[in-house]
């Protein structure tokens, strides 16, 4: 085991930690923790702690820790090749048979994936496509991206823009002018408790048709949503809300990016959040499960419709000119083959499905009586709870009391299970490996009603 006294030191000193609070780590006032090892649904730092893991790191570890499967198939492509491009017609056999593999598997309509490495570039990618579309298609006027409020599509320049939560703009100077909100589809924290979900549905509808009213149809390219918002509070969305929002789009020719990085591949219980909710997508962005994060991969699944505007706008202009040196990385793609084979093998999104339903269930069995937990969701292997000072009235608590991680911190001390205390509210969220038995979400279940009458009675 390695175990080198002066790591904690050198972490403080020479490494910039992303979502970190900059000044606090440096000085060694707050906690860090190496990790080491991790096998199933747990993870152990260099101390010995074994945590269970009930966030997957963020959302991405789904088939669990320790595969030797995929372990084995990043060996030997790296040994075998580790490495080629796949600019001009270049591809490995992994990167051709995991296209294919993401196809087959992909709703209807789809027609290419091109290859990124994380969630944000592939974002990034899809914008820069959508305004090349609508040039190809003469309409240079047609490049804003409607986002959601609440909405998290990663923290480059335009995907930080689209992300819809205030600390990712705060100091940035972002968002970007070509980037819009509407309202989130977030019932629970409806302006007006009063109102039924239908009547809130057809509110997020009636913002929408507003702000395209406003800015102008023709000047609007696409639409950017999360089958469940992820990073934004876990919030799947009310009923009939996309169906609601599809109609409004396709009136106005505005294209649907379905941003899939963390629904897509099982978490929901089904292949795609698309599907589950009957979303039409012209282009979907997949990252995080696609790999179970063995290596890092994104891709962007485009429609029939977007790919035959491409082609003619390179038979038109020559090559596109987008493309990263790692596009299709042999050794992501690789892991990549081996991760969708073994959700196959294992049929672990039917897991997915069932222990997730099992598990929220079980936190509403446990906490829904309690008088400060204002709402339990989920949807598949994605389950949040949300605190409140005040449940009849549903007033929230101070954002500087810090409720949500308090508890988290809580769960991790009194009981070593990880959850996340997401970052706008005090939404203690769970979205464990597909993997997750019942006795381990039982195990969660208890973990969490222990910390939560700790930290609030
Ligand atoms: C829905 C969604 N899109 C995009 C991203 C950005 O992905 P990455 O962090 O790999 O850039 C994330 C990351 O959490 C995400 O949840």
């Amino acid at each position: 085991m390695l175990h080198n006294d002066q790591l904690d030191q050198w972490d403080r000193e020479n490494f910039f930690h992303p979502s970190t609070h900059l000044g606090q780590h440096a000085r060694g006032e707050s906690p860090n923790r190496v990790i080491r090892t991790a096998s199933g649904v747990h993870i152990e730092d260099r101390d010995g702690n074994k945590l269970l893991d009930a966030f997957a790191g963020l959302y991405c570890v789904n088939v669990g820790y320790g595969r030797p499967e995929i372990a084995d198939a990043i060996a030997d492509q790296a040994r075998e090749l580790a490495y080629y491009h796949s600019y001009v017609g270049h591809g490995t056999e992994a990167s051709i048979t995991l296209s294919k593999m993401i196809l087959d598997r992909a709703p209807a309509n789809m027609s290419k994936v091109y290859f990124g490495l994380g969630g944000s570039d592939a974002n990034e990618t899809n914008v820069k496509l959508l305004w090349y579309y609508n040039n190809i298609l003469g309409r240079p006027e047609k490049k804003k991206i409607i986002s959601r409020w609440r909405g998290y599509h990663g923290s480059g320049l335009v995907t930080g823009s689209l992300t819809g939560l205030e600390l990712f703009h705060k100091k940035f100077d972002l968002p970007l002018a070509q980037v819009i909100h509407t309202e989130a589809p977030y019932y629970f924290r409806r302006a007006d408790p009063n109102q039924s979900e239908a009547a809130f549905v057809a509110h997020c509808v009636a913002e929408l048709e507003a702000l395209i009213e406003r800015e102008g149809a023709d000047t609007i390219a696409g639409f950017i949503g999360e089958p469940v918002l992820g990073t934004g509070g876990i919030v799947p969305p009310p009923e009939g809300y996309w169906a609601a929002i599809q109609a409004v789009l396709d009136k106005h020719d505005i294209l649907l990016i379905a941003d899939e990085v963390v629904t897509g591949f099982g978490r929901l219980g089904t292949m795609f959040g698309s599907d589950h909710y009957g979303l039409k997508p012209d282009i979907i962005t997949i990252a995080k499960g696609l790999t179970s994060a063995y290596a890092p991969l994104s891709g962007s699944i485009l429609s029939d419709k977007v790919w035959k505007v491409l082609e003619q706008g390179t038979d038109e202009n020559g090559p596109i000119g987008h493309g990263w040196t790692y596009s299709a990385h042999p050794i992501g793609a690789a892991a990549g083959v081996a991760n969708l084979k073994l959700l196959d093998d294992l049929d672990l999104i039917t897991n997915a499905g069932k222990v997730g339903a099992y598990l929220q269930q079980g936190m509403r069995d446990a906490l829904s009586d309690h008088p400060h937990v204002g709402d339990i969701r989920g949807e598949g292997m994605l389950c949040a709870v949300e605190f409140v000072s005040d449940k009849d009235s549903r007033i929230f608590f101070d954002a500087t009391d810090k409720i949500g991680p308090q508890i988290s911190a809580k769960l991790l001390e009194q009981s070593s299970v990880i959850a996340r205390a997401m970052p706008q509210g005090d939404i203690l969220g769970f979205a464990p490996p597909f993997c997750l038995t019942r006795d381990e979400a039982d195990t969660v279940v208890a973990a969490t009603h222990r910390a939560v009458t700790s930290v609030l009675g």
